[in-house]
């Protein structure tokens, strides 16, 4: 009998992507404070904070929302992956947890990302066609940005810095 079949080799290529399904998901969102939200703090118009919500969140704070191909295995390995390193390099739901100093270089790093089109990631706005920003769009985020930097918005009371 021939081990490696056609057949044979798609009924464990089946078994193996149906087992896959069953090891956790991991990166799930954890609950954080709504007080050290950025965008309660930096005072953001609705424009924004759509902007934000729909082209940043699902990877930069915890409030991610998924959408049901990104929860089949291997796809949300890959996905998982983007999230967890995300929020570990900036997550808009801790931001007032920040130290001024790390919040105002993050902020830097948000208008240079945008502004050469890094963020969001390519491979996540071809499955999230709102989250492709517009010239406009990038503006007005970028001059939210901006204006937290130069209005000091941004600067915490002495007690919350670490
Ligand atoms: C699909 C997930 C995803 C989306 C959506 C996304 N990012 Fe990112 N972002 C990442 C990952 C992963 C990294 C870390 C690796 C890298 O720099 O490519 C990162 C890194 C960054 C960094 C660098 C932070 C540091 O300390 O190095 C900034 C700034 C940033 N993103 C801003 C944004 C902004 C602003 C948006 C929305 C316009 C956005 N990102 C949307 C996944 C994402």
């Amino acid at each position: 009998m021939r081990v490696f079949t056609l057949q044979n080799s798609l009924f464990f290529l089946t078994i193996i992507l149906v087992s896959i399904q069953f090891l956790p998901l991991q990166g799930t969102n954890v609950i954080s404070s709504p007080a050290e939200e950025i965008l309660i703090k930096n005072s953001a118009s609705t424009e924004v904070k759509k902007i934000l919500k729909s082209a940043c969140y699902d990877c930069h704070s915890n409030q991610t929302k998924r959408p049901w191909f990104s929860k089949i295995a291997p796809f949300s390995f890959w996905i998982n992956h983007h999230i967890k390193e995300g929020k570990e390099h900036l997550n808009f739901s801790i931001w007032n947890t920040y130290s001024n100093k790390k919040a105002n270089h993050k902020i830097e790093e948000c208008i240079e990302e945008v502004e050469k089109n890094k963020m969001p990631l390519s491979s996540y706005a071809l499955f999230h066609p709102k989250a492709k920003l517009t010239t406009e769009e990038k503006e007005e985020l970028i001059n939210y940005f901006k204006k937290m930097i130069k209005s000091g918005e941004n600067d915490r009371k002495q007690t919350l810095e670490h």
